[in-house]
């Protein structure tokens, strides 16, 4: 019997979705972020784009991030970042805000844009008017030659590979693990960050292509299951502290995407100042709970959701019981640094959006109302 696939099932290398193929895809695109620019041994970041305009970039008044969607979440996390280990002021902003009002940018500062596609529109107009204002601007986009990475003055790739999945998912991770590596670099050469603290942050973010793999093989099939039970929700909650509130942003945006399902993230903290309202027996609740970054302080957030009857999905490390013990379900990540754990507690969001959203029989790859590239306003 001959055997005939479409060239779209080909494409897909027998996924049912290139949204499940690409968040498989990512211990491989996370590692094609690194490659040839993490370079342990030596004890070295290479990249071009950082290394040819470092002073600048270091003696920067303030970088300003503008983004989109899923690259302006990274762009909160590399805000994180950035501030965290190279200690230069950050403020992010959504490009399509920032166009349409006069921010105070000068040839002193330095604007970075994130774009998946590099042909967003909104994001390209930010860039311009930023380069009018004299300011310099590094790229960091997916799509090779694509406008953004041509019109912007230095940058970096992201090499995730091509995302045909209208919910970006392994673009995501990537721009994650750029920051991470522009950061650290950054620190290293400014003096902010010491040599002992740099090597240990390296050989973590080495080690986070694995890890992707390890919670991706571990979460996979029990995530499958979770979904099910929340098939006919009508709101969730998405809470996360630190460099997991963004994460707890973008995970509820892959699930309003695709589902349909009205979501909403918030620093979990923020909770008492409105949200918890919100909270009864029918209300699902994500929390992103990793042991480093705030742990006790979420504990109390779990207990007080507990407490009002929310229907707990956790997210947290290996072999941790307090949290475990409150959630109605559990989904364990491995541990990693604090500033790498969005990377890994991504990636069962995804597979949380994803499934509740096959479930519910969506067109997970070509969500109404969507576009992969907006290209107009
Ligand atoms: C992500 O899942 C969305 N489809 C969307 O928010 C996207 O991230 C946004 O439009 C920005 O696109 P870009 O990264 O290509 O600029």
């Amino acid at each position: 019997q001959q055997l005939k696939l479409s060239l779209e099932q080909i494409e897909k290398g027998g996924y049912e979705h290139f949204m499940l193929k690409e968040i498989f895809e990512q211990p491989k695109s996370i590692h094609d972020t690194l490659r040839g620019r993490l370079l342990v041994e030596e004890g070295i970041i290479k990249m071009a784009g950082i290394w040819d305009h470092l002073e600048r970039l270091n003696q920067a008044q303030k970088i300003t991030i503008i983004a989109c969607g899923t690259s302006w979440h990274a762009g909160l996390i590399g805000e994180y970042l950035i501030e965290e280990f190279a200690r230069i002021p950050v403020e992010v902003e959504y490009a399509s805000e920032f166009r349409y009002r006069n921010p105070i940018i000068t040839d002193k500062d330095i604007v970075i844009a994130i774009s998946q596609s590099g042909e967003t529109a909104d994001t390209m107009a930010a860039i311009k008017m930023a380069k009018e204002k004299g300011a310099f601007v590094y790229g960091i986009c997916n799509v090779v030659d694509s406008s953004i990475s041509r019109i912007t003055d230095a940058g970096s790739y992201t090499h995730a590979g091509p995302e045909i999945g209208v919910a970006s998912t392994k673009a995501f991770t990537s721009q994650l693990t750029v920051l991470s590596l522009i950061a650290l670099k950054l620190g290293k050469h400014n003096g902010h960050l010491s040599n002992q603290e740099f090597m240990k942050l390296i050989t973590e973010l080495d080690a986070l292509p694995k890890k992707v793999e390890e919670v991706l093989e571990s979460t996979h099939e029990h995530v499958k299951e979770i979904a099910k039970h929340f098939i006919g929700a009508q709101n969730f909650l998405y809470l996360g502290r630190g460099y997991n509130f963004p994460a707890a942003l973008e995970g509820a945006l892959k699930l309003k995407e695709i589902s349909y399902i009205h979501a909403e993230g918030y620093p979990a903290a923020e909770m008492k100042h409105g949200p918890i309202a919100l909270i009864d027996e029918n209300m699902p609740i994500v929390i992103i709970a990793p042991k480093q970054g705030h742990y006790d302080k979420i504990v109390s957030n779990v207990q007080e959701i507990k407490a009002r009857k929310g229907r707990i999905i956790a997210l947290v490390n290996k072999g941790d019981t307090q949290v475990a013990s409150v959630a109605d379900f559990v989904i364990e990540f491995p541990e990693t640094s604090e500033c790498f754990s969005p990377i890994i507690a991504s990636i069962p969001l995804q597979l949380l959006a994803y499934y509740i959203a096959v479930y519910r029989g969506a067109n997970v790859d070509q969500p109404r109302n969507l576009a992969k590239s907006v290209t107009v306003e």
